[in-house]
C-alpha cells in the first residue's frame, strides 16, 4: 500500500517522471494507482488512445470531478451529455476564428504593454509575466471594455485563486481543505471564490438592467433569450472557469517556448531572421513549427482523464463500471514508435513529416476538443510575434525541469529571461 500511496503521489506532482521511467522500459502503457480513481490505465498508444476516444462509455466530464469544487457544478470541463453540449454550443461562438479577430487589436496592445514594461529591466520569471497577459486578455475576451481599476482587482482574485492550486493535491485530498481565512491556503480560496463569483454576478445585473447589447462573452451570453440560453448559475460557472483555464495554460505553454529556446540561441537566430523576412505568416514557416514543436514536447494537459460509466473493454482491458484510462500526451508525444528523437525539440521534423491524429493531442479530441484551442494557438503565435521585436536574454544554463500547477505543467523555474531594446527590423 505505501508504495501504491508514494507513486501515486508522483504521479501526481511529477507525471514526467513515470512517464520517462515508462519509456525507458520500451512501454507506452501502464497501469498505476491512483487516489479517487482507483487502478488506472495511462496509454500514449495511439490504436488504444483511438479506441478510448471513439467508446462512448468511456467520458470525459466525469474523470474532472476534483474540478468541481473550484470551478463550479456546470462548469464545461466538468459536465456530461446533454448538459455538456447545450453548454458547448452555446460558448463554442466566442472562440472560433472570426470571434477572435475582433479581439486581436486589443490582444496586441495588452500584449505590447506588459513586454515594454520590462525592456531594460531585471530578469523576470517568464510565466508570471505571460500569465498577467493571458490573464488580461481572456478578461478582454470575456467582459469587452472595462474600468482599469475594477479590471486589477479582478485580474488579483484571478491570481490568489489560481495560486491557491499550485499545490494540485489540494484539488483532491479533502485534508487539506481547512477554512482558517486568511491563514490557509483553502481559506484564502474560499474568500476569493466568493468573491469572484460575486464580481460576476454583479456585471449580470449591470447587464440585465443597461439592457445594450455589445460583443463581450458576458454580455452575449446574459441577453440571449434563445430556447438554450445559460441560467445565471451556468453562466458564472463559465466565466469563472473561462478565466482560470483560460490564462495559466497559455501562459504555461509560452513559458515552455521560452524554456526551449533559451537552449537554443539558433533557433532564435532563425526565428528574428524569418521575421525580418517578413516570412513568418508563410505555410509551415519556423515560426509556426516552433509552437507546433512546444505544444508536442511540453504538453500543458499533461493527459486525458476518461472514466467508465459502463464496464466495457478498451483492447486488452476489461474496465469495471467507474474504472479509469489517460491517454497521455506526455507518453504519444514522446514515444519513440511515433517520433525519432522523442526528447529532442526539433521543428524542422515537421518539414517531411506530420504526425497522426493520435500521436498528437495537445488539446484532445473531437467533441471534448479544448474550447480555448483556436484562442491559444492564435494567442502563441501573438505573444512570439511580439516577443521577436526584442533581444531576449535567458537566466538559465539547463532547460527546465516540469512542475505541477494544479492540473497542469509549468517549467519549474519561469524560465528567467530579459528583454532588451527592440531589435531594428
Ligand atoms: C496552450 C493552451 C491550452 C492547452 C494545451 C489546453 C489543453 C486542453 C485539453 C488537452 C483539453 C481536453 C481535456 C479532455 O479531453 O479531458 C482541454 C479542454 C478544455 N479547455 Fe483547454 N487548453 C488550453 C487553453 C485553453 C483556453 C485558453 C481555454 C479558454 C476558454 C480553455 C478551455 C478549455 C475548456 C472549457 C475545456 C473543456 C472542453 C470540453 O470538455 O468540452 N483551454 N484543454
Amino acid at each position: 500500500m505505501f508504495n501504491k500511496l508514494r507513486r501515486a503521489l508522483r504521479w501526481v506532482k511529477a507525471p514526467q517522471m513515470i512517464t520517462q521511467e515508462i519509456l525507458d522500459r520500451g512501454l507506452d502503457t501502464t497501469s498505476i494507482w491512483l487516489p479517487g480513481y482507483g487502478e488506472t490505465v495511462i496509454t500514449g498508444n495511439s490504436d488504444l488512445i483511438k479506441q478510448v476516444v471513439n467508446n462512448r462509455s468511456c467520458v470525459g466530464g466525469l474523470g474532472m470531478k476534483a474540478m468541481k469544487n473550484v470551478l463550479g457544478e456546470n462548469a464545461l470541463i466538468c459536465a456530461e451529455g446533454d448538459i455538456h453540449k447545450r453548454h458547448r454550443s452555446q460558448l463554442m461562438v466566442f472562440f472560433n476564428g472570426p470571434r477572435l479577430q475582433e479581439n486581436e487589436e486589443a490582444f496586441k496592445q495588452i500584449i505590447d504593454k506588459h513586454l515594454n514594461s520590462q525592456v531594460g529591466k531585471e530578469p523576470f520569471n517568464a510565466f508570471t509575466l505571460f500569465k498577467s497577459i493571458t490573464l488580461e486578455n481572456i478578461i478582454y475576451l470575456t467582459f469587452g471594455e472595462m474600468d482599469a481599476s475594477e479590471r486589477d482587482q479582478l485580474m488579483e482574485l484571478c491570481l490568489v485563486f489560481t495560486d491557491s492550486f499550485r499545490n494540485p493535491l489540494r484539488l483532491i485530498l479533502k485534508l487539506t481543505h481547512w477554512d482558517l481565512g486568511e491563514l490557509t491556503a483553502w481559506g484564502r480560496y474560499k474568500k476569493c471564490h466568493a468573491q469572484g463569483r460575486a464580481f460576476v454576478r454583479r456585471k449580470i445585473d449591470d447587464i440585465r438592467v443597461q439592457n445594450q447589447p455589445d460583443s463581450s462573452m458576458l454580455n452575449q451570453l446574459v441577453l440571449d433569450d434563445s430556447e438554450n440560453a445559460l441560467s445565471g448559475d451556468e453562466i458564472v460557472d463559465e466565466v469563472i472557469s473561462t478565466l482560470l483555464i483560460g490564462s495559466d495554460t497559455i501562459a504555461a505553454s509560452l513559458a515552455w517556448l521560452m524554456s526551449e529556446l533559451s537552449q537554443r540561441q539558433d533557433i532564435l537566430d532563425a526565428l528574428h531572421a524569418e521575421m525580418s523576412a517578413g516570412n513568418s505568416t508563410k505555410e509551415n514557416a519556423l515560426f509556426l513549427r516552433v509552437i507546433t514543436e512546444n505544444l508536442r514536447l511540453n504538453p500543458v494537459a499533461p493527459h486525458l482523464t476518461r472514466v467508465c460509466k459502463h464496464a466495457t473493454v478498451v483492447g486488452d482491458y476489461a474496465m469495471k463500471e467507474g474504472g479509469c484510462i489517460m491517454p497521455s500526451a506526455l507518453l504519444a508525444h514522446r514515444s519513440n514508435a511515433n517520433y525519432a528523437s522523442p526528447n529532442e525539440f526539433n521543428p524542422d521534423r515537421y518539414l517531411e513529416f506530420q504526425p497522426e491524429r493520435y500521436q498528437y493531442f495537445p488539446f484532445g479530441f473531437g467533441t471534448r476538443r479544448c474550447l480555448g484551442g483556436n484562442l491559444a494557438e492564435r494567442e502563441l503565435q501573438l505573444v512570439l510575434a511580439a516577443l521577436l521585436n526584442y533581444d531576449m536574454e535567458f537566466e538559465q544554463s539547463r532547460p527546465s525541469e516540469p512542475k505541477r500547477h494544479a492540473i497542469i505543467l509549468i517549467p519549474c523555474d519561469g524560465p528567467m529571461m530579459r528583454l532588451k531594446k527592440a531589435k531594428a527590423i
